[in-house]
């Protein structure tokens, strides 16, 4: 059965620890991730994308295939099915196909107003359904977006007024970016991240943009509030470079290593080796039913 990631995100809150929310590609992606957080006894959160539902045939089948997984590989600990960076348009699409958490990224639209605005709707429809909801302040940009180094940093006003709307959790920029980081990043803003924390008290926070940041800088940001921790590049590269060194070994070309199951195995088991090592970052190994 899958929850929404409210409760999960307040125990994480108190214990001081934070829970990873992984975005899926695939079939082998997701079980991937599962494989994981049951080895080690952690809750998770399986995020997607509106661009990598459409690769996968629609949100409906992404929410199938997690509910059926955890189902199939009698998954012990909580899983949520969490939309990640929806638009307006996008959230109601997740919650009719049966998410049980959505993101609705206002940061985007045209005025904060018009962010408040929506975020309160939404927050309404999704709390009516039991769906956890995520909101977002300060646009995180990516270097793909033209950002060259640093992230933004959110009002911390403006993140108490989304906050005071009765959102689950909250994304605020405190420099951190999408993607890979560039050389010259300035690092974690802690101090936006302490004042944002005073004016939302035990709200958890969400900190985008979790590859490549050094660990002690996230270990310190969990301890000053942040409880989701997204990661989605990190395993990309991990299971494209195990692929690659597959294939540049030349293994691909003995005996029946075109097979899928064979040529592709490397690389989803790079991604559990790796979700696991930053679920025991996170600190949220154990941490089941907590
Ligand atoms: P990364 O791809 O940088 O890990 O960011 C993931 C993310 O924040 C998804 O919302």
């Amino acid at each position: 059965m899958l929850v929404n990631a409210t409760a999960m995100l307040q125990a994480a809150v108190k214990g001081h620890y934070g829970i990873a929310a992984f975005n899926t590609n695939d079939l082998e992606w997701t079980r991937s991730i599962l494989l994981a957080a049951e080895e080690l006894q952690s809750p998770v959160i399986i995020q997607c994308t509106r661009g990598a539902a459409n690769w996968q045939q629609g949100f409906k089948v992404v929410k199938d295939v997690v509910e059926d997984l955890v189902d199939y590989m009698k998954i012990t600990v909580p899983v949520a099915m969490h939309l990640d960076h929806g638009t307006y348009e996008d959230c109601f699409e997740a919650i009719d196909a049966g998410f049980t958490s959505i993101m609705y990224d206002g940061s985007h639209e045209p005025t904060f107003e018009i962010n408040m605005e929506r975020t309160a709707e939404i927050v309404k429809l999704c709390h009516s359904k039991g769906i956890s909801v995520e909101a977002e302040v300060g646009g995180i940009g990516g270097v793909e977006d033209g950002v060259a180094s640093n992230g933004e940093l959110a009002d911390p006003q403006e993140c108490k007024a989304i906050a005071d709307l009765g959102v689950d959790f909250l994304a605020c920029g405190i420099g951190n970016i999408h993607g890979l980081y560039p050389a010259d990043w300035a690092g974690l803003s802690m101090d936006r991240l302490a004042e944002i924390k005073a004016l939302t008290g035990d709200l958890p926070l969400v900190l985008h943009g979790g590859t490549g940041i050094p660990t002690a800088m996230v270990q310190e940001a969990i301890t000053n509030g942040v409880a989701k921790i997204n990661v989605n590049t990190d395993l990309q590269v991990v299971m494209a470079r195990a692929t690659r060194e597959f294939i540049e070994s030349g293994k691909d070309l003995e005996g029946k290593n075109y097979d899928p199951r064979k040529l592709l195995k490397p690389g989803f088991d790079a991604i559990v080796k790796r979700a696991k090592e930053l679920i025991v970052d996170f600190g949220s190994d154990g941490k089941g039913w907590a």
